[in-house]
């Protein structure tokens, strides 16, 4: 980890690569999908209420087609605004602002990397598995913001489009659906890059999990996880580091060793700061209609 630290810090790393998963977003109250250290708490765990054949069918387009309505349950859960980005989304945006960052891989589609939320700009950025941001009819592929979806899924009923009546479905990827073309990226970014990180992930959906190895064998790959997974548990390279443990403690030692604290803690504090003034400045808004 120190030496991995000074490569950054002396900018011997320069074009940084992050993955990340849903291990990054469980500090910040969203569970993972199959946890090892607390069996049970895992979202697949805890799909019973919504009367699913098997867990992964929650996110199978098939399953979709014919039921959308534990789709749409669970989305009111995890719909974006819910929750606020951690240490790990902002040291993305630090190592970013640093100009090491070459672009950040996220499984998560729960937007808290996002420019608007801990900041990292969209050029940055590949939503592998898609987004809440963006919405598609599924009848007659009519675009919708995510913003417009809010109302109807907040209330517990299926999105459906004005013009068709079709079911409007939120752009997150599905199992039997295509990635997004942005994830092609990693064609030209893997090859370039001088450093991996992989962060809160099991690394065990395809075709994301192979990313991993996709980098130059030369490169450094660091793991901050919970457990050891994909290559770090069966296929380690020399150069391989592994921090074992909870994701916000690990990626806080590397920013200490990095001397990069005080930054980052004025970014998270500034980010913070933001959101309360958004906050206040509708509640002020809000307030000039008070008469109604
Ligand atoms: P998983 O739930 O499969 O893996 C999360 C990983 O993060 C596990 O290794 C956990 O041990 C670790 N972890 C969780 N909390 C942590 C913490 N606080 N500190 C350190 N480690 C922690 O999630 P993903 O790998 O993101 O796909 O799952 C990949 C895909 O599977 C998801 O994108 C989703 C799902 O099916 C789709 O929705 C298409």
């Amino acid at each position: 980890m120190q030496d991995v630290a000074e490569n950054i810090r002396e900018r011997r790393c320069k074009r940084v690569v992050v993955m990340a998963g849903a291990g990054i977003s469980t500090p910040s109250g969203i569970p993972d999908f199959r946890t090892c250290r607390s069996p049970g708490s895992g979202l697949y765990d805890n799909l019973q209420q919504y009367d699913l054949p098997y867990a992964e069918a929650i996110f199978e387009i098939g399953f979709f087609h014919r039921n959308p309505n534990p789709f749409f349950a669970l989305a009111k859960e995890l719909y974006p605004g819910n929750y606020q980005p951690n240490l790990t989304h902002y040291f993305v945006r630090l190592l970013h602002q640093k100009g090491q960052l070459l672009r950040m891989y996220t499984q998560n589609i729960d937007g808290l990397e996002r420019h608007q939320v801990a900041g990292v700009p969209p050029e940055m950025l590949v939503e592998a598995h898609g987004t809440f941001a963006t919405a598609t009819c599924t009848s007659c592929l009519r675009k919708y913001d995510g913003e417009e979806l809010r109302p109807e899924v907040m209330s517990g009923a299926v999105p459906r489009c004005p013009t068709c009546k079709g079911v409007v479905k939120p752009d997150i990827v599905f199992f039997g659906e295509e990635l997004p073309l942005s994830f092609f990226k990693y064609l030209t970014d893997f090859p370039l890059a001088d450093l991996l990180i992989v962060m809160g992930t099991s690394l065990e959906v395809e075709p994301f999990a192979s990313l991993a190895g996709a980098v130059r064998s030369s490169v450094p790959r660091l793991l901050i996880n919970r457990d050891l997974v994909g290559p770090f548990a069966w296929g380690r390279r020399p150069h391989d580091v592994t921090q074992l443990g909870d994701v916000v403690t690990g990626v806080k030692e590397l920013v200490d060793a990095l001397g990069w604290t005080q930054e980052l803690d004025a970014l998270m504090a500034a980010g913070n700061s933001e959101k309360c003034l958004i906050s206040e400045n509708f509640k002020t808004y809000i307030s000039k209609f008070s008469w109604i």
